[in-house]
C-alpha cells in the first residue's frame, strides 16, 4: 500500500466520527453468544459501515470477539491484510478480473464463486501460482443480486473439488428481507437447504454452510447454520444493540438575525423573527447529506437545534436561538447523545427516506475516525 501523503496533516476542524469500541465489543459478544455454536463473520465492509475497517476488525481479532470477517471487494480483503489482520477473510462480492483472483489467492482470501465462468478462473489462478485457492459458492436464493442456481451450483463444485487447485470450504446464500419478511424468508431458507442437501448426497463433506445477516441471526434461529454474517448489529443499528458511532463537531460561527433574513443557498429559510443562528463545519462533503435541509436536528446545549436552510457541502447552520451559553466552540452533536437528548440514525434515516446503513456509511473519509472507550 502506498503511504497516505496526508497522514501527516493535523486535524484542526472539530468535525469528527467518535467511535465507541466499547459499544462495538459489546455488541459482537452479544452476536456472538446469540449465534453459537455457529461462527462469527464480522462483516467490515464499506469501511465497517463507516465506522473504520481496520480499528474494528483489529479489536475483533486481538480480543477473538468474531471468527473472521467479511468484506465487498478483494482491495477491502488486501486493506485489512496491510492493517496485520491474519484471521480468515471472505470477499463476499463477484470477482473480476482474473487478476483479482490471482491477488486475492496471494493474500489468502476466501473467494465467493457465483458462476462456472468465476470457477473457471480461480481454478486458472490457483494453478498459475501453484497455490491452493479457497473459496465459498454463493447459491441464488431469491436475493437476484449474485449467485448461482442449483444446478449451476452443483456443476461449480463437481468442477472445482475435481480441479485438485481448489477447495471448496463453503456453501451460502443471502436473505433480500430477514427483517420484513418471514414467508419469503423462510422460502430462501428451503431453496438452501434442498441445495446443500444435495451437494452433501454427492459427497460434499466439511462445507461451511451460511445464511444469516443480522436480522436472520436474531429472528430466525433456524438460519444460523454453522456461521452468521452480521454487520449493522455490530455496529449497533439493530433494536438491543447499542450505537457505536457519534458524529460531532463545534459550533465555528454565530450571528444574531434579523425577522426576515434569508440562511443559506437559494434563500432556503427565512427567519419569522429575530434568532440566533450558529455555522457547524460538516455538510454533505462529510456524508451529512442535504435530505436533512431545514428537517434535522443537531444537539448543542443538552437541546434540539433545528437545521435552518440547505445543509451546504462543508456547513450546516442551526438555530441556538433557545441555547443561551451557545458560542464559538460548542460541541454540536449531529448523530449520538448529548445530555438526556439523542438524535439516532433511525431518525436520520427516517427525514431522509433511507435506512441506517445508508446514513454511516456515506460518512465520508475526510472526516476523522477517533476511537474512544
Ligand atoms: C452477503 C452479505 N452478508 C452479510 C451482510 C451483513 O448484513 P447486515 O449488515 O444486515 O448484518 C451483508 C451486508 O449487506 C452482505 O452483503
Amino acid at each position: 500500500m502506498p503511504a497516505d501523503p496526508t497522514a501527516a496533516v493535523p486535524i484542526l476542524r472539530p468535525t469528527r466520527a467518535e467511535i465507541s469500541l466499547s459499544a462495538v465489543r459489546k455488541n459482537l459478544v452479544k452476536l456472538k453468544n446469540t449465534a453459537a455454536p455457529a461462527r462469527l463473520l464480522f462483516v467490515v465492509k464499506a469501511n465497517a459501515y463507516g465506522h473504520g475497517a481496520a480499528e474494528l476488525a483489529r479489536l475483533a481479532e486481538r480480543e477473538k470477539l468474531a471468527w473472521g470477517f467479511g468484506v465487498s471487494s478483494v482491495e477491502e480483503g488486501l486493506a485489512l491484510r496491510a492493517a496485520g489482520i491474519a484471521g480468515p477473510v471472505l470477499v463476499l462480492g463477484s470477482l473480476y478480473p482474473f487478476e483479482s483472483f490471482v491477488e486475492a489467492i496471494n493474500a489468502d482470501l476466501m473467494v465467493t464463486i457465483a458462476s462456472l465462468d468465476a470457477a473457471r478462473q480461480v481454478i486458472e489462478a490457483a494453478r498459475k501460482l501453484g497455490k491452493e485457492a479457497i473459496c465459498h459458492i454463493k447459491l441464488e436464493t431469491g436475493m437476484g443480486r449474485i449467485g448461482a442456481r442449483k444446478p449451476s451450483v452443483l456443476k461449480i463444485y463437481d468442477e472445482l473439488s475435481a480441479s485438485g487447485a481448489v477447495s471448496v470450504a463453503g456453501l451460502y446464500t443471502h436473505l433480500s428481507s430477514a427483517d420484513t419478511d418471514p414467508d419469503y424468508t423462510g422460502a430462501q431458507l428451503s431453496i438452501f437447504s434442498e441445495t446443500a442437501g444435495e451437494l452433501e448426497a454427492r459427497g460434499a463433506r466439511g462445507l461451511v454452510f451460511h445464511a444469516a445477516n443480522s436480522a436472520a441471526t436474531l429472528n430466525f434461529p433456524v438460519s444460523r447454520m454453522e456461521l452468521v454474517r452480521c454487520g449493522i448489529a455490530a455496529y449497533g443499528l439493530a433494536g438491543g444493540f447499542e450505537p457505536a458511532l457519534s458524529l460531532k463537531s463545534k459550533i465555528v460561527f454565530i450571528k444574531n438575525v434579523r425577522e426576515g433574513a434569508y440562511i443559506s443557498y437559494n434563500k432556503s429559510f427565512r427567519a419569522d423573527r429575530p434568532m440566533k443562528i450558529a455555522t457547524i463545519p460538516a455538510g454533505y462533503g462529510d456524508g451529512y447529506i442535504r435530505r436533512f435541509s431545514n428537517k434535522a436536528d443537531v444537539l448543542i446545549g443538552g437541546k434540539r437545534c433545528r437545521v435552518l436552510g440547505n445543509v451546504t457541502m462543508d456547513m450546516t447552520m442551526v438555530d441556538v436561538s433557545a441555547v443561551k451559553d451557545a458560542a464559538v466552540g460548542s460541541e454540536a452533536v449531529l448523530l449520538g447523545r448529548q445530555g438526556g437528548e439523542e438524535v439516532t440514525a433511525q431518525e436520520l434515516a427516517g427525514l431522509a427516506d433511507t435506512i441506517t446503513y445508508e446514513i454511516v456509511t456515506l460518512i465520508s473519509a475526510r472526516v476523522p475516525r477517533v476511537y474512544v472507550e
